[in-house]
């Protein structure tokens, strides 16, 4: 038998193995009973496919737009701190892994690599940075500014941070950030202690709706607002002009006993009408669950995890193969299922299971 990883799991596996606990807790981990964790990868097994025959199917696709620019797939790079905790070339590594396989990568504000070092490693690539707004207003301004000057092609907000929630697998490693991590994009040194307090301190809690005002005063990309899981919430970011939403529960590390975010994607694109683009993240770890999700109304998902396992076995090598493997299930399925392209796919291509 070959040890070669043949799908994403796999590589959780390897990656496990290799990491040390602390790191591999930390990524893997959710917050409290690990709930909405668990219900992130259960929710993509209560929707069949419906697929459809005879639909000349001799030639797909899986490019697609988003906000408006062509990606390889709808499958783009979540956010994720600490990316040096799984590989030694870190964030770059991730990166031109996203711009070979055609797709968008997301800098976290708690990266080891700057936007500047972004677009110097993967000069071809689509980037996005993700905002933790601080309380320093002066600081995320310069942020901004060099995130644009990096030539950057969007803003995503994350709005489902006000502190961190609590991972009760951090709590057990003893989990801390080595101090010799760069963090480039954060104003104070996050310090060697209790990292889910630190974190806690790089972000503002007291934001508001109308402070959005103040961020698209400042900085002039298109605007995502990643967190959102209501139809509520939905409206008021078309009403605040975002661009696009991405439906999320943070990997069931915030707040545990939300829902899946699938579960909440069909309000949100109900709500929505389509006055923004949808995306969605969360346990999506297989072509069958990008195409349900494309079913359910959303314009592409990210990725989290299943990319920090591919950097830990084998760096930027393992990110390209783990989004490699995602781009052909992704292609077999839209064949499968009858679809020549991602626009094909459709609400009568699901079905609730059982
Ligand atoms: C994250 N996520 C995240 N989100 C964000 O907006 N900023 C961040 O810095 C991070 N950091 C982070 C670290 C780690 C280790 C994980 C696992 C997740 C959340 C991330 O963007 C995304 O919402 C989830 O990871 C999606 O779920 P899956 O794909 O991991 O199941
Ligand atoms: C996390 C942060 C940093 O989920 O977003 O660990």
């Amino acid at each position: 038998m070959s040890a070669e990883p043949v799908n994403v799991r796999d590589y959780e596996r390897l990656a496990e193995e290799r990491l040390d606990p602390g790191a591999f807790g930390y990524f893997a981990g959710g917050a409290g009973d690990e709930y909405t964790v668990r219900e992130n990868l259960a929710a993509f097994e209560r929707w069949h496919l419906r697929p459809r025959v005879l639909a000349d199917v001799g030639s797909v696709t899986t490019t697609t737009t988003v906000l408006g620019k062509d990606v390889s797939m709808p499958v783009l790079v979540a956010p994720t701190a600490l990316q040096r905790l799984a590989h030694a070339d870190g964030d770059a590594a991730t990166a031109r892994a996203a711009a070979a396989a055609g797709t968008v990568f997301c800098l976290s504000t708690v990266a080891s690599a700057s936007p500047a070092e972004i677009s110097e490693a993967a000069p071809g690539g689509r980037h996005w940075f993700q905002l933790y707004w601080s309380r320093d207003r002066g600081f995320t301004e310069g942020l901004l500014a060099r995130v644009v000057d990096a030539g950057f092609d969007a803003l995503v907000l994350t709005v489902d941070f006000p502190a961190a929630g609590r991972r009760e697998r951090d709590i057990r490693t003893a989990f801390r950030l080595p101090a010799d991590l760069p963090l480039p994009n954060v104003s104070k040194h996050l310090g060697t202690g209790d990292f889910h307090a630190a974190l806690g301190e790089i972000v503002d809690p007291r934001l508001t709706w109308r402070d959005l005002e103040w961020l698209r005063s400042v900085c002039e990309l298109p605007l995502l607002l990643k967190g959102i899981l209501t139809s509520e919430d939905a409206l008021l970011a078309v009403e605040h002009g975002a661009a696009g939403i991405v439906v999320s529960n943070h990997g069931g590390r915030q707040l545990d006993g939300v829902q899946a975010s699938l579960d909440a994607l069909p309000e949100v694109v109900e709500a929505v009408g389509g006055r923004a683009e949808i995306l969605i993240d969360g346990g999506v770890r297989r072509g069958t669950d990008v195409v349900k999700a494309l079913a359910l109304g959303a314009r592409a998902v990210l990725v989290g995890r299943p990319v920090l396992w591919g950097l830990a076995v084998a760096g930027e090598d393992g990110v390209r193969r783990v989004l490699e493997l995602l781009g052909t299930e992704v292609a077999l399925a839209l064949q499968l299922l009858g679809c020549a392209s991602p626009a094909g796919v459709g609400r009568s291509h699901v079905g609730p299971a059982g």
